[in-house]
């Protein structure tokens, strides 16, 4: 499903992690030293990392994003029976210059040259998100870097969302938020971006009482609807 926008987009929001970095690239760039175990720990460590956020969020008790995803990975250790510290240093070391999904820097240009201004909203602390950028070379084509942490709370608490309303003095409408997490875009839907949901793996949809404006299986065909 994809749909033209109606209205003029004055913004290109993206989230970080999943949307245009690729969360499995840290463990797989160590697969050899994981062995089978590998996709599991991967999985458990981004699972666990969200679920903190949102039970951070609800408790009001903010730990930084940073924070979150040490603790979460030793939660994954712990699931899957590893105990290595040199391993565990890599793999946090290597979520500094994540991959970014390969068609990432050739998108973000084109709409860059088309005019249109670029932003990160992420959960990730400020320091992270601007490794990644640099590491991934995107860091020129984005003319903000947005974190809740600004606010000490995570997605998809609204008044985050607000935080690119504000800076860019327009209406939520205005903005088209990508991201590759349904349940972040059925809180930038709820909000009132216009949302496009980048399903990558071809997940099941959730949320159906908050849709997506249009679902993509990568980021190329945000150029045919800007
Ligand atoms: C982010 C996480 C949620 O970048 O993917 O905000």
């Amino acid at each position: 499903m994809s749909q033209p926008s109606s209205k003029p987009i004055s913004a290109f929001v993206f989230d970080a992690y999943g949307t245009l970095f690729d969360v499995h690239a840290a463990v797989r760039r160590y697969a050899g030293d994981l062995g089978p175990d590998a996709q599991r720990l991967s999985s458990v460590w981004r699972d666990k990392q969200l679920e903190y956020s949102w039970t951070r969020a609800l408790m009001d008790r903010y730990l930084d994003f940073w924070t979150l995803t040490e603790q979460a990975l030793d939660t994954a250790m712990a699931i899957v029976g590893k105990s290595d510290a040199d391993l565990r240093k890599r793999l946090l070391d290597a979520y500094w210059k994540l991959d970014c999904y390969p068609e990432v820097p050739t998108v973000l240009k084109r709409l860059k040259d088309d005019g249109h201004r670029l932003a990160i909203l992420s959960n990730g602390s400020p320091a992270m998100l601007e490794s990644a950028a640099r590491a991934a070379g995107i860091d020129d084509l984005l003319d903000e870097v947005f974190s809740t942490d600004l606010l000490k709370t995570y997605k998809t608490r609204q008044d985050v969302y607000e935080i690119v309303t504000n800076h860019f003095r327009v209406y939520p409408e205005a903005v088209s938020f990508q991201s590759s997490n349904r349940w972040d875009i059925a809180g930038a839907t709820a909000f009132g971006f216009r949302t496009v949901w980048v399903n990558r793996v071809g997940t099941a949809d959730e949320y159906a009482d908050l849709p997506p404006a249009a679902v993509l299986s990568d980021l190329n065909g945000l150029l045919a609807l800007s």
